[in-house]
C-alpha cells in the first residue's frame, strides 16, 4: 500500500499549527505559532483576539509546514482540521481554511474531535496502539477514556467543574505566577514540599471516574487569603507542590483503578497537562510497579499541535470516515 500523507490544522484555542504526518504515525513537520505573548496582557486567551490571529498566521504556518516537510500540495493525499471542541471563532479559521483547500484541490476532507486528537498524540513516532486507557489532561477537558481500538472510545469519567489544566492556571494565578500557569507552577512545585500543606482531594463516589477541581482551587484560594488575615508567611512553593500533590493524587489514583477494572495491560496520556513533570514522573513509578506499559507523548506533542489531528485523522482516512464538506464547528463537541 502507497503512504498516506495528511496535511492537518489545529486552531482549537491559542495555537495556529499545521503537520504533514505520513501513515498516521511519522511526522514530516509539525509547525506551532503560538500566540502566548498576545493574550498575556490579559491574563488568558482573549477569543476575538485568538480568532483574528489564526487569520492572519494560518497561512504562513501552512506554507512553513509544506516546506519543512519538503512536500507540495499534489503530494499532499488529505486535509483534516479540528472542528471542535474550542473556540468558536478559532475552530472556524482553520476547518473553512482546510476545507477550501480540499475543495480547490479535489482531496478528500476530514474533520477531527480535538480531544480524539491528543488521544492520538499517542500514536506520533511510536508503535504504541490500543487497547489502553488513557487519560485526557487539558486546559480544556478532563476526561478517563477505554480506547478499544482505533476510533473507538468509551468515556469512563470526566471533570464536573474545572479542567485540571484550569485549575493549575488559575492557582498560578492566584500564587502571582501569570500566564500560562501550568507550566510556572511546575517548576515552582519542584522547590516545594508536596506534605507542608493538606488540600482536599476529590475522589467523590466510591467507583467514579469522574474528577472535580473547583473545591481544591477554592482551598488554596482560602488558604492564602487566611495567611494574609493572620498574617503568616506564605511559602509559593510549597503551595504549589500541595496543591500539585493533591490533583495528582487524584488523577494517578483514577487512572490506575481504570485501568485494572478494564483489564487493560497500557496507559497513556494526553493534553497539555501531561506534559507536567511531577504527573509524567508519578504515573511512570505507579506503572513500573505494577507492570503496566505506560505511554506519554513528547511534551510538544502534549500542548495542542497539528501532529495530533493528523495521526487521528489516517485512522478515520484507514477506515473510509470522511467528513461531509459542509462540516461545520461545533465549540462543545464531545468525545
Ligand atoms: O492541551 P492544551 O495545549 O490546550 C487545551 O486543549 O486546553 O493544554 C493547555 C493547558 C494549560 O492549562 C496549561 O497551563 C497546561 O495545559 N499545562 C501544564 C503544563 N504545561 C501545560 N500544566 C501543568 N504542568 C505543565 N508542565
Ligand atoms: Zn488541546
Amino acid at each position: 500500500m502507497s503512504d498516506i500523507r495528511i496535511l492537518a490544522i489545529d486552531t482549537s484555542c491559542d495555537e495556529t499549527s499545521a503537520a504533514v504526518i505520513e501513515n498516521g504515525r511519522k511526522v514530516c513537520a509539525n509547525v506551532i505559532s503560538s500566540q502566548i505573548k498576545l493574550h498575556e496582557a490579559y491574563g488568558g486567551v482573549v477569543p476575538e483576539l485568538a480568532s483574528r490571529m489564526h487569520i492572519e498566521s494560518i497561512d504562513i504556518v501552512i506554507a512553513q509546514t509544506l516546506k519543512e516537510a519538503g512536500m507540495q500540495l499534489s503530494e499532499i493525499d488529505c486535509i483534516a482540521a479540528t472542528y471542535g471542541p474550542g473556540l468558536v471563532g478559532a475552530l472556524l479559521t482553520g476547518l473553512l481554511h482546510a476545507k477550501a483547500m480540499a475543495l480547490a484541490l479535489d482531496k478528500p476532507f476530514i474533520g477531527v474531535n480535538h480531544i480524539e486528537g491528543h488521544i492520538s498524540s499517542n500514536y506520533l513516532e511510536t508503535t504504541f496502539a490500543p487497547p489502553f486507557v488513557c487519560l485526557v489532561v487539558s486546559g480544556g477537558h478532563t476526561n478517563l477514556v477505554y480506547v478499544s481500538d482505533y476510533g473507538q472510545y468509551e468515556t469512563l469519567g470526566h471533570t464536573r467543574d474545572d479542567a485540571a489544566g484550569e485549575a493549575y492556571d488559575k492557582v498560578a494565578r492566584v500564587l502571582g505566577l501569570g500566564y500560562p500557569g501550568g507550566p510556572r507552577l511546575d517548576k515552582l512545585a519542584a522547590e516545594g514540599d508536596a506534605n507542608a500543606i493538606s488540600f482536599p482531594k476529590a475522589f467523590l463516589e466510591d467507583g467514579s471516574y469522574d474528577f472535580s477541581f473547583s473545591g481544591l482551587k477554592s482551598a488554596v484560594i482560602n488558604y492564602l487569603n487566611k495567611c494574609k488575615m493572620m498574617k503568616t508567611a506564605v511559602n509559593p512553593a510549597d503551595v504549589a507542590a500541595s496543591f500539585q500533590k493533591a490533583v495528582i493524587d487524584v488523577l494517578v489514583g483514577k487512572t490506575i483503578a481504570a485501568a485494572k477494572e478494564k483489564g487493560a495491560g497500557k496507559i497513556a496520556l494526553a493534553g497539555g497537562v501531561a506534559s507536567n513533570s511531577a504527573l509524567r514522573a508519578r504515573m511512570q513509578e505507579k506503572c513500573a510497579e505494577l507492570d503496566l506499559e505506560l505511554n506519554i507523548p513528547k511534551g510538544i506533542y502534549c500542548t495542542d499541535n497539528g501532529a495530533m489531528i493528523g495521526a487521528a485523522a489516517y485512522f478515520k482516512y484507514q477506515q473510509g470516515a470522511f467528513s461531509d464538506i459542509r462540516l461545520n464547528a461545533e465549540p462543545s463537541l464531545r468525545l
